[in-house]
């Protein structure tokens, strides 16, 4: 078997389009380790965008047009504590900031043998929207998260990795999520 593609911010676009979620999509066929992810994509996605409660983007193979990954995307604020703020330099007297949420992200199973790093390159092109497509109309310091370690522990190492630190205000022993938040401009 074939050593897997390592897709990056580089070479991501010659490899995957990014298209919104419309009726038609197969993603009758898009299959997730954690069932509900999966769910999410088929039963629901498109009627959260019809009610305007969730933009979802399909991260689709050039060469099967098969769906590879999603996000949705929401609007968001994150409330921070003094020292969180002094991190980002931010010196308002206000505890909420701004920002853009990932509501939802899944890989297909499939294709983690095929690629690697989809899932960072979703993040990738959830902050460029963030600071291309938002910004100009709409104020989004950071790109947020509710990091799902009930389903997976190791979930919070993936977004660490990709430069997400936990909110002193939600982050609790016993919660099933963990609020998280990478800052878009520093
Ligand atoms: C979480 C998820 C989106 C990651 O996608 P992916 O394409 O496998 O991730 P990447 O290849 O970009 O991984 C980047 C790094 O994070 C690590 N990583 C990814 N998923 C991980 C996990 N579940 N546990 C621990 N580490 C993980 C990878 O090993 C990689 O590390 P490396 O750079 O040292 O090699 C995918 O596993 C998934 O769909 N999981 C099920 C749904 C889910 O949990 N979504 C998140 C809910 S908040």
């Amino acid at each position: 078997m074939n050593p897997p593609v390592v897709i990056t911010e580089d070479n991501g676009k010659a490899y995957f389009a990014l298209e919104r979620l419309a009726a038609g999509a197969p993603v009758k066929a898009f299959e997730c380790r954690i069932g509900e992810y999966a769910d999410y994509l088929r039963e629901d996605a498109l009627r959260a965008q019809a009610d305007h409660v969730a933009q979802t983007w399909l991260l689709r193979e050039r060469e099967s047009h098969r769906i590879t990954g999603y996000m949705s995307l929401i609007a968001d604020a994150v409330k921070l504590s003094t020292a969180e703020k002094e991190l980002h330099k931010l010196d308002y007297p206000f505890k909420t900031i701004p920002a853009m949420k990932i509501g939802k992200l899944a890989v297909c199973e499939a294709f983690r043998q095929k690629y690697r790093g989809l899932g960072t390159y979703l993040i990738y092109q959830a902050g460029r929207f963030a600071r291309n497509f938002i910004t100009p109309y709409c104020a989004a310091r950071f790109l947020t998260v509710d990091a799902d370690v009930e389903h997976d522990k190791g979930v919070l190492a993936f977004y660490q990795k990709n430069g997400f630190a936990p909110n002193a205000e939600l982050t609790g022993k016993h919660r099933k999520t963990i609020s998280m938040r990478l800052d878009l401009y520093i």
